[in-house]
């Protein structure tokens, strides 16, 4: 059952890289997943270096995502960009709704509903994150907080497009904190965010990939994705070197 889904290795570079950075990394990272087998690769980049990571890894194994978009394909939208542009510079997926936006941006599991089918309409892969607070966490609010995200976030996806979505949950209180969720922690959240989707349909459950995501880095990461439910990772920090970068990739095409 597992077997059957490609574990992604994303990383998620936030406001970190000029394009001349950009470019110095991908050239170094290509070299050293091009061997790999078993794990898909992606960089989500900041709008500016889109192109000319799209054009680097034009011909290779590694997928160029964008961090956030706006849901309509254009409009008075004075700073936003459009799941349609981002699919005419050659991005493949977009990250949406990471926590970072959510609580620095006000970002809403109601604008959330109309971006994730706007991705997904425009052939993107979107990346959805989840997750709850420490506070959260430690008055056992967590599956409620999981539980109002895929329903509110997922609502207008219909069954038969649910596998095309990468659920990525992210304990807020493990992002950039060095802090990283133990093996039961992880798989007990993702089994359940499995559960969810369940609900919704049964078969897209055993589909839908779900990534773990905070301070994931090479030392951690093996034991991390070798959980059943884990489909890959997230990672923020440690993928903004492409040494460490593929090692994480490297621990998921082993698993
Ligand atoms: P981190 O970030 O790996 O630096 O904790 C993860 C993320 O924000 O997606």
């Amino acid at each position: 059952m597992t077997a059957a889904r490609t574990p992604l290795i994303a990383g998620n570079w936030k406001m970190y890289k000029t394009e001349r950075e950009a470019e110095d990394y991908i050239q170094a990272l290509l070299p050293r997943v091009s061997s790999i087998d078993g794990a898909d690769v992606a960089v989500c980049v900041p709008f500016t270096d889109l192109r000319a990571m799209v054009d680097s890894a034009r011909g290779s194994r590694v997928e160029v995502y964008a961090q956030n978009m706006h849901h309509e394909p254009e409009g008075a939208f004075t700073g936003e960009v459009s799941p349609l542009m981002l699919s005419d510079v050659g991005a493949q997926g977009v990250v949406l709704g990471h926590s970072e936006r959510r609580e620095q941006f006000g970002e809403t599991d109601r604008a959330l509903a109309l971006k994730v089918p706007a991705a997904l309409a425009a052939g993107l892969t979107p990346i959805l994150c989840v997750g709850e607070t420490e506070s959260e966490r430690e008055n056992e609010d967590t599956d409620r907080k999981l539980r109002q995200q895929i329903k509110d976030d997922l609502v207008n996806v219909p069954s038969e497009r649910l596998t095309d979505v990468v659920i990525a949950y992210e304990p807020i209180w493990a992002i950039g904190t060095g802090k990283v969720a133990t093996p039961e922690q992880a798989q007990e959240a993702i089994a359940f965010i499995r559960a969810l989707v369940g609900d919704r349909d049964a078969q897209a459950a055993q589909g839908v990939r779900i990534l773990y995501g905070g301070s994931v880095k090479a030392d951690n990461a093996a034991e991390l994705l070798a959980l059943p439910d884990v489909d890959g990772a997230l990672v923020g920090g440690a993928s903004l070197q492409a040494d460490s970068f593929a090692q994480i990739v490297g621990a998921a095409a082993a698993r």
